[in-house]
């Protein structure tokens, strides 16, 4: 290749800022060509004038080829942004506006952690389920509130996503693939997921599947995660699953994600899985791995394959002290080993 890509980039709050720019000089001294477009969003922009996000910037920042984010969120405690006003009105905005139906978060168990030499992913469905914001509250504020939350699973939305997971799984050497859900309780939608991936398994005869309840699968992901390669779930337990993914991998400091669109329709956004810890911000201490691993995901949905592979090496080859060498000392090791 290549051609410049245009990157819209959401460095957010703490930490964010500094992890995307290390990223970004990464790719680029891989030799791929990035514009890239600053977007001042979260939680400094709201403490600042109040704005979240709006029609017309919503508009802008799905036209791009992608977009790089950090981390959006206030610093623990602070009160002043309240709760769910970045994730509904910014972070979910995006991922269902955008039809972002996959997450895909790759997970490779680094040395010394409870899943070392694994390597599974987790495809997460990204815009229905619990998070589709389904229910409400009556009778609010009295001694009789009720509150309802529902789960909305369409025969399309988890369709497509079962088969975006197949075809990952079908690509694999190992090609393993386990359905995660509650169907013994959450029996609605678990048989509408279980029947859809009957069918689909079906077209994918090269591909072993299975199914495990998430209650177990919790227990399986600490005590013998190498029985998984790619996990389908819905958006809760995905979201759930994949930080304890993270934990037994060696830490959410190391954990990507990529939230797609497959067919290209809008941008789609790569993102660390970890927050903006606002505790070390500015100091220089920030891991910039995830953010990096990020990029090569976005890379890979670029077509920039070549690069990607360059910079998933350098960061699976990465076997210094993280705490030692600070934001720096990690990119200058990743860019030496490029
Ligand atoms: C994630 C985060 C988000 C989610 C929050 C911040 C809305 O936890 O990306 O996993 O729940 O999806
Ligand atoms: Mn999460």
């Amino acid at each position: 290749m290549s051609a410049t890509h245009r990157i819209a980039v959401i460095g957010g709050d703490g930490i964010g800022p500094e992890v995307t720019a290390a990223a970004i000089e990464v790719v680029r001294a891989a030799g791929v060509s990035l514009d890239t477009t600053e977007f001042f969003l979260g939680a400094r922009r709201y403490l600042h004038d109040g704005f979240v996000m709006d029609d017309a910037t919503m508009d802008d920042l799905r036209g791009y080829d992608a977009i790089m984010l950090g981390a959006v969120g206030p610093a623990i405690g602070d009160t002043r942004v309240p709760p769910g006003t970045l994730e509904r009105g910014l972070l979910l905005k995006m991922r269902f506006a955008f039809d972002l139906y996959i997450n895909y978060r790759p997970f490779v168990g680094r040395p010394g952690s409870i899943a070392e030499g694994c390597e599974f992913a987790i495809i997460r469905e990204n815009t229905e389920g619990s998070y589709a914001g389904e229910g409400g509250t009556l009778r609010f504020g009295t001694p009789f509130e009720v509150a309802t939350q529902g789960s909305v699973n369409t025969r399309y939305g988890v369709e497509r996503c079962v088969r975006f997971a197949f075809e990952r799984a079908n690509a694999l050497d190992r090609k393993r693939l386990t359905l995660v859900h509650k169907t013994n309780v959450l029996a609605f939608a678990g048989q509408l997921w279980q029947k859809v991936v009957r069918e689909v398994a079906e077209e994918y005869p090269d591909v072993e599947w299975d199914y495990n309840h998430v209650d177990a699968a919790c227990i399986y992901l600490v005590e013998n995660p190498q029985r998984y390669g790619m996990i389908v779930t819905d958006n809760l337990f995905g979201d759930i699953l994949s930080d304890l993914a993270g934990a037994v991998s060696g830490g959410i400091g190391y954990a990507a994600s990529g939230n797609i669109n497959p067919e290209k329709e809008a941008a789609s956004i790569f993102e660390p899985v970890h927050g903006a810890a606002h505790d070390i911000e500015g100091q220089g201490k920030a891991n910039p791995l995830a953010a990096v691993s990020s990029a090569v995901l976005m890379l890979e949905h670029l077509g920039e394959h070549e690069a990607a592979r360059r910079i998933d090496r350098a960061v699976r080859d990465f076997d210094a002290d993280p705490v030692l060498l600070g934001t720096v000392g990690i990119t200058r090791a990743l860019l030496e080993r490029l």
